[in-house]
């Protein structure tokens, strides 16, 4: 199959991009389109065989339901048979935007799309292609990450081409997405709500609006049970992890960079090829010759928006022992963290902690 990459962002609007991409959701085709969080890999939520084709372009496991795209709040009507209060109210406050609902589904919704849930993930995103391609399609988008299975998220066009080229029809770039990480999760389905996966919208931003909201025990490093399944299929699959080891080194920050350098020393010493994740403001206190800056501390968002890009760089270079410092504080801490700790399976090196923790 060709894919096709069409540029398309607020300046370059060639609306017989839009119309294309339209004709190729609505004839059950896939369509790599940006959202505010990381592209998605589109088709029609409500054809089982779209899905099938989604499932089959990531190589994703299909007990591992999508993500509903909408552009309006009456798209609700056709798609989840009864919407919590509580969920109207996070829509209020929160959409368009990076927050994913799970609801009860109506018939509407295949088995296909949700995994064969009795649930659905249903978001409406703020980016204005994102809102545009739904709505000149007129289609609901089922549209999970746009990278193949296990590879981190794609922030840019070029990371779709990179996982997907020659397996799906079309390509949307628009460059660079804002946020880099995907949506929040939250399940309304149950009593109390539930984070399935951190994101931009916090916990602490969620419980303002709607009370106390819990988080999926079996996502937390330190769960008392580390069989704990998490209640999101996505969860449970190894992801976003770069080919070579990655080691995240907590502690002062001078200790880290000692304890990293002396690390490289002895890595290269036997020939393995090391690098360094590292903030802008700490990133001249390692000596490996392979070392990138993630972001800056002074600016979380930053990194974020970077990390993905960063795990991708880690396989280019061909590193085969990653360090990377830890990116906890912040009210974007616990999203980036979670994506961080997958991708070095949980390897923590822990330094004696002192003030002044990195
Ligand atoms: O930011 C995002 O959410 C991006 C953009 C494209 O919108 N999408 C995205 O989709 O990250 P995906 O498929 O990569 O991740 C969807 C996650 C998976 O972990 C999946 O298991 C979970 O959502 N999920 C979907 N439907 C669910 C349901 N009914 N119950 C529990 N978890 C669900
Ligand atoms: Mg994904």
């Amino acid at each position: 199959m060709n894919t096709f990459v069409e540029l398309y962002n607020e300046e370059n609007r060639d609306s017989a991009v839009m119309a294309r991409a339209g004709e190729i959701l609505k004839n059950g085709g896939l369509v790599a389109f940006p959202t505010e969080t990381v592209y998605g890999l589109g088709g029609d939520a409500l054809n089982p065989e779209a899905s099938a084709k989604i499932y089959a372009a990531k190589g994703r496991p299909s007990d591992n339901p999508l993500i509903v795209h909408i552009a309006d709040m009456e798209a609700l009507k056709v798609l989840v048979s009864e919407v919590p209060e509580k969920a109207r109210l996070l829509a209020d406050c929160f959409w368009p935007g990076p927050l994913t609902m799970i609801m009860p589904k109506s018939e509407a919704v295949p088995y296909a799309t949700t995994g064969g849930l009795d649930t659905v993930a249903v978001r409406m995103p703020s980016h204005p292609i994102a809102y545009e391609l739904i709505r000149s399609s007129g289609i609901y988008i089922a549209a999970p990450s746009a990278n193949t299975s296990g590879r981190p998220s794609p922030t840019t066009a070029q990371h779709v081409y990179e996982d997907l080229n020659g397996r799906i029809d079309m390509i949307i770039d628009s460059g660079k997405v804002d946020i880099g990480l995907e949506s929040s999760i939250v399940d309304l389905t149950g009593d109390v709500p539930t984070i399935l996966r951190p994101g931009y919208i916090t916990k602490e931003m969620m419980e303002k609006v709607i009370g106390p909201v819990t988080i999926d025990r079996a996502l937390l490093a330190d769960r008392e049970d580390p069989n704990l399944r998490p209640k999101a299929p996505g969860m449970k699959y190894k992801h976003y992890a770069p080919k070579g080891e990655l080691i995240i080194v907590e502690g002062q920050r001078q200790a880290v960079a000692d304890a990293v350098n002396e690390l490289t020393e002895k890595n290269e010493a036997a020939g393995l090829k090391t690098a360094v994740i590292a903030s802008e403001e700490t990133l001249s206190l390692y000596r490996a010759a392979c070392k990138v800056s993630i972001g800056s501390r002074e600016h979380e968002e930053s990194i974020a928006a970077n990390l993905y890009d960063v795990l991708r760089q880690m396989d280019e270079m061909g590193a085969e022992r990653i360090y990377s410092e830890s990116f906890a504080g912040g009210s974007l801490g616990a999203a980036i963290m979670n994506r961080l700790l997958k991708a070095a399976g949980h390897h923590v090196l822990r330094l004696e902690t002192q003030k002044d923790n990195v």
